[in-house]
């Protein structure tokens, strides 16, 4: 007799639908549509010599070994420049203190896997990354979501909703810097609330950071893993990936905490993906110390900058405003987020984008509850300047036909 596979699998998983940004690009085989939905950094910037020439050397100097299995926690190399690397933004870590993940969808299920049991409640701002929701939904806590102000998280909502529950959440995730999906950056004030937050009700926070350093205008802000060690706190679990400052097919990224947090991140690890890839971690190790780090961000953030520009002028020019839109101007990352009226369904108005061979990423599905329809996620990062100018002359007709109809 054939087995009902349905009836076999876990409680949690037969439930579980997987990523929902997953499902919409089936829709974009088609060569003519220009995609704004994918979260992909731009190959213009991959250092392509620098790397041909690391990856050369490591073949030649060391193959035996970086095909081999390797230590758990991390490579001793990566791992002490990536201390050196945090320096520079203020973090003062020793290497008890990192877990070397693979990547951050890698170092978000390891946080979600460490702390949350069936039911438990976490908080995380409205909307966020949709990543980050999948992977805690893998552990089917309860989320409550706060609605983001233009300063980021809603920092008084957040106090408000904590004073009224009965239970403690397990932890507030965040992403200050250049929110994905909205671009937005949570003001100092606010991470500071956020660390005065966690003190007082005992929670920790998941910052999430694989933007910071994408920063085209403005000041750079401290991150809350900073300000929480100025504060001599332990509170702040920080997660960060190489995949949008170098390459996301290398899948390497790394947890920070303190020591307690990360040796158990490293047994969890042990348990699913054992070491991540030694070749990966040493390409890793070649960026942060061998290809001029200041250099290639200064060329990110003009190449990214100007992108970001032409996608808002060519907003300006094109978008109807009139029908009451508004979008946020990011001041770094790869993404922006666009209101339209509320009697758009963005989800509706993806499968027309599609007919006008444009694609951007439904807002629905960056909400852990009750999903706002009329938002939607743009990414200007991958897709060329001539591009983008005609991505949004498409959009524009296909949302000024939709209200027509
Ligand atoms: C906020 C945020 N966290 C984590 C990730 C996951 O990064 P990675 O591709 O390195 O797994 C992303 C990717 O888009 C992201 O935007």
């Amino acid at each position: 007799m054939n087995i009902d596979w349905k009836n076999k699998y876990s409680k949690i998983m037969k439930d579980f639908d997987g990523y929902s940004i997953g499902k919409i690009f089936k829709y974009l085989n088609d060569p003519e549509i220009i995609s704004l939905a994918g979260g992909l950094p731009s190959a213009d910037m991959f250092q392509k010599s620098e790397m041909r020439k690391a990856s050369i050397r490591l073949l030649e100097e060391n193959l035996e070994n970086i095909f081999q299995y390797t230590a758990v926690p991390g490579e001793p190399s990566l791992v002490s420049a990536i201390i050196d690397f945090l320096k520079r933004d203020d973090i003062q870590v020793a290497s008890e203190n990192i877990v070397i993940t693979s990547s951050g969808q890698h170092g978000l299920d390891l946080t979600g896997r460490l702390f949350l049991n069936p039911e438990d409640l976490i908080m995380i701002d409205r909307p966020t990354f949709a990543g980050a929701i999948v992977s805690f939904q893998m552990e089917n806590p309860q989320i409550i979501g706060i609605d983001m102000e233009e300063d980021g998280s809603n920092v008084e909502e957040y106090r408000k909703i904590l004073k009224k529950l009965q239970r403690k959440p397990k932890f507030i995730y965040v992403v200050p810097d250049f929110q994905n999906p909205t671009g937005i950056t949570t003001s100092l004030e606010k991470r500071e609330a956020l660390l005065d937050i966690s003190y007082e009700y005992d929670i920790p926070i998941v910052e999430d950071s694989p933007y910071r350093d994408l920063r085209y205008q403005g000041k750079s802000i401290l991150s809350i893993f900073a300000l929480d060690q100025k504060r001599n706190g332990t509170n702040v679990i920080g997660v960060y990936t190489f995949s949008k400052i170098f390459c996301p097919g290398i899948r390497v990224g790394f947890n920070i905490a303190h020591k307690d947090v990360i040796e158990k991140m490293g047994n969890i690890k042990g348990g699913n993906t054992l070491n991540t890839p030694k070749y990966n971690q040493d390409m890793c190790t070649a960026f942060l110390t061998e290809m001029n780090y200041d250099e290639h961000m200064e060329k990110c953030k003009d190449y990214y900058r100007e992108k970001l520009d032409i996608f808002l002028q060519s907003m300006d020019k094109y978008f109807p405003k009139d029908i009451g839109a508004k979008w946020t101007v990011p001041e770094g990352g790869l993404f922006l987020w666009v209101s339209l009226p509320e009697s758009i369904d963005t989800m509706k108005l993806f499968y027309e984008a599609i007919k006008y061979k444009v694609a951007f990423v439904p807002g629905e599905v960056f909400y852990g509850e009750n999903p706002s329809k009329n938002h939607l996620r743009i990414n200007y990062s991958f897709a060329s300047k001539e591009q983008l100018v005609e991505a949004v002359k498409r959009l524009s007709n296909c949302v000024k036909d939709h209200l027509k109809v």
